[in-house]
């Protein structure tokens, strides 16, 4: 018959003719941001930058499957302003044009970081001119893109594992006013940007580090340094998603209208650790959005622990199929 012998030779020429990140293999593919966003969040987002945006299956499961992309590297300090007064604009404009063509909410990534930061920022020694140095990076960078970012991490990894402030030149010469000077300065570049500020290790509800971000900013809110969201980060490893909810809430029990997480990746890529930090943002009011740090292990930071929802072949993992189920 006609039709079987039809049928039987479409499927292996389909399969053999199309390559994955083709049309048929996107149409498969669900949106977990959609699904994500019908829950009542915001976005579900990863990050990316020129290179990875410029490869085209890559590009074709954020096109897809995400909402928001987070620069991974191009609007850090020794990026964007390696040398003072020099700005380079290229890698972060292409970003900015990418997620704009392809309907995508940009998450601003980061302003003020002890780390990725460019060296002339270490040898400012003078209050005056360092507030300056960083009211005239702010200035730059998010008036640039003013009113296309959703969010920015204006403060980045400012506390150590006890609590306490960490060392850094602006810590040093500033004291914990750089987190006034920054975040003032971010409302002004850009008053409808969300200012986050952002950490890692707060996956643990009463850890010191986790306590000192809520006491402090509950402290900084009330002294009126504009400060809308925390964002915790969620590098984990494997076992840890039971305690993201936990983590979450107490963050989001701080004086800020919102939170997120920022950088999600957990080792092993264990479904259950995912399916239970995702949820974690589901179940928290004030959480609106999860942004993975990256789409295939193979581009991750962490690679060699093959955190995230995608294998080298492009091909989504049970954790993708069961959070797709999960929030389905
Ligand atoms: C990482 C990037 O993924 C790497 O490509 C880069 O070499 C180092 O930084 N916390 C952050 C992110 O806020 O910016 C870091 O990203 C991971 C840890």
């Amino acid at each position: 018959m006609h039709s079987v012998t039809l049928f039987a030779l479409a499927a292996p020429l389909a399969a053999l003719a199309l390559p994955s990140g083709s049309l048929l293999t996107r149409q498969e593919l669900q949106s977990i941001n959609e699904l994500f966003v019908a829950k009542g969040k915001e976005y579900f987002g990863t990050c990316s930058d020129q290179n990875l945006l410029s490869n085209q299956q890559n590009a074709a499961i954020i096109q897809t499957a995400f909402g928001a992309v987070t620069p991974e590297n191009s609007m850090k300090w020794d990026q964007i302003q390696p040398t003072q007064g020099q700005f380079n604009w290229d890698g972060p404009d292409f970003l900015m044009d990418w997620a704009e063509t392809n309907g995508k909410i940009v998450r601003g990534h980061t302003l003020v970081w002890h780390s990725q930061l460019a060296g002339w920022v270490n040898s400012v020694t003078d209050p005056a001119a360092l507030t300056e140095v960083i009211q005239t990076h702010i200035a730059e960078v998010m008036g640039r893109y003013k009113g296309r970012i959703y969010h920015w991490d204006v403060v980045n990894e400012m506390w150590n594992e006890d609590g306490t402030m960490r060392d850094s030149v602006f810590s040093q010469v500033l004291g914990e006013d750089f987190v006034r000077i920054a975040f003032e300065a971010a409302r002004a570049a850009d008053p409808d940007a969300k200012l986050y500020i952002n950490d890692y290790n707060l996956d643990t509800a009463d850890s010191p580090k986790t306590q000192a971000m809520i006491n402090n900013v509950n402290k900084w809110v009330e002294a009126g340094v504009p400060i809308d969201g925390i964002g915790t980060q969620a590098h984990l490893t494997g076992g840890m998603g039971s305690g993201v909810a936990g983590a979450v809430a107490a963050l989001a029990g701080a004086n800020v209208a919102e939170v997120a997480i920022t950088e999600l990746d957990i080792a092993g890529a264990a479904a259950e650790d995912y399916v239970a930090a995702v949820d974690a943002c589901v179940q928290e009011p004030k959480c609106v959005g999860v942004s993975v740090w990256g789409v295939r292990d193979t581009d991750s930071w962490r690679a060699d622990t093959s955190p995230l929802l995608f294998d080298d072949s492009y091909q989504p993992k049970d954790a993708y199929t069961q959070l797709i189920a999960s929030l389905s």
